[in-house]
């Protein structure tokens, strides 16, 4: 097999976490020697890291990565929007497959970005960007779509899982338990995404998209967080019977209006009984229920958020991109073609 020759854009908790499975597990998973790293672009390479690197690694121009012909694939886990939207699309016009684990900047140029990779034959894959560890976007992808899905619901953001949790089980404080989240990787850079539900608005928007075809319109998704959620409302919560999680929900409508597939999408602070399955999801983990016909309801469950979950997504990405790389033969590996972008609309 064709080595892969990746350029990493960001160093952060999951850029860290992809260095440590590349660097450290090579002799218990010998595939991973395939993957090289070619550099890392950081915003300042004088910083000083926990993380011991390689001589050379680290550069300051994520450009330079992107027009370097050793380079195969980008992999962007740098964050945010607008500078992240621009050395995708950079990457994927100077025919570079990416992979990346952000969910705010393919929750909002999916589309753009998904027509510029068609156009110049190579791939954007994004395992990471939702439920971390957890695969939920190439089922949705491939193992699932001879269903029809109807319905999604699930808790799909870890840090306010982890509040959450923490707050039920042991009267936690919110501002000392989300600096917790922060310090143990959890968290976004700023963690507002993360407590007013944004994070998991731009997640369910990704999911919806795959399940159900089309554009979501990302603004027009209703969020509300857990920033207004006090103690004394989990203790009412637990006494009565239930937990509060934060839940991000998306269901085909019944009746479809003229025709366009209509769709029921929110992220909001939910009662849920302490017996249902999600009300026992705790820490950082994430569960989503999906319907599914003829399939019935299945629960995907596991880490949400963290370095090595995260960064496991990432490599497997990069893993599975390495059939495409195949120069010599020019053969592209079919599954990963699959275009899931059909006609409907969302009724606002
Ligand atoms: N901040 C995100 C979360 C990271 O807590 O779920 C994983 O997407």
């Amino acid at each position: 097999m064709q080595k892969c020759k990746i350029g990493i854009i960001g160093f952060g908790t999951v850029g860290k976490g992809i260095y440590k499975i590349l660097k450290s597990k090579n002799d218990l998973h010998p595939i991973l020697k395939d993957i090289e790293i070619v550099g890392i672009a950081v915003k300042n390479i004088n910083k000083k890291r926990d993380t011991k690197l390689e001589n050379n690694l680290l550069i300051n121009d994520p450009y330079e990565l992107i027009k370097d012909p050793n380079v195969d694939v980008i992999v962007e886990v740098m964050g945010g929007t607008d500078i992240a939207r621009d050395i995708i699309l950079k990457s994927l016009k100077a025919r570079k497959s990416v992979v990346t684990a952000n969910k705010a900047v393919i929750a909002r140029y999916g589309n753009e970005i998904y027509s510029t990779a068609a156009k110049n034959g190579v791939y954007v894959l994004t395992e990471a960007a939702v439920c971390g560890g957890i695969p939920i976007i190439e089922p949705l992808k491939r193992s699932l779509k001879s269903n029809q899905i109807n319905k999604m619901v699930g808790i799909i953001n870890g840090t306010t899982n982890f509040i959450l949790t923490k707050m039920s089980n042991e009267k936690a404080d919110y501002e000392a338990t989300l600096k917790l989240a922060q310090k143990l990787g959890f968290a976004e850079f700023d963690p507002t995404a993360d407590v007013e539900g944004h994070d998991a608005a731009d997640k369910i928007s990704i999911l919806s998209e795959l399940a159900f075809g089309g554009k979501i319109n990302r603004v027009s998704i209703s969020t509300e967080g857990i920033n207004q959620i006090d103690i004394k409302d989990i203790e009412y919560a637990n006494k009565l019977g239930f937990e509060i999680k934060l839940l991000a929900f998306s269901e085909r409508n019944a009746i479809n209006i003229n025709d366009s597939l209509s769709l029921n999408i929110w992220v909001g602070p939910s009662l849920i009984p302490k017996s249902h399955p999600l009300a026992t999801v705790d820490g950082v983990n994430n569960a989503i229920l999906i319907d599914a016909d003829p399939l019935g309801e299945i629960m995907l469950y596991g880490p949400g958020a963290g370095s090595g979950p995260t960064a496991a997504s990432v490599v497997s990405d990069i893993l599975n991109l390495q059939s495409s790389l195949t120069k010599d033969t020019k053969s592209i590996d079919p599954l990963l073609s699959f275009n899931f972008w059909r006609d409907c609309h969302i009724i606002e």
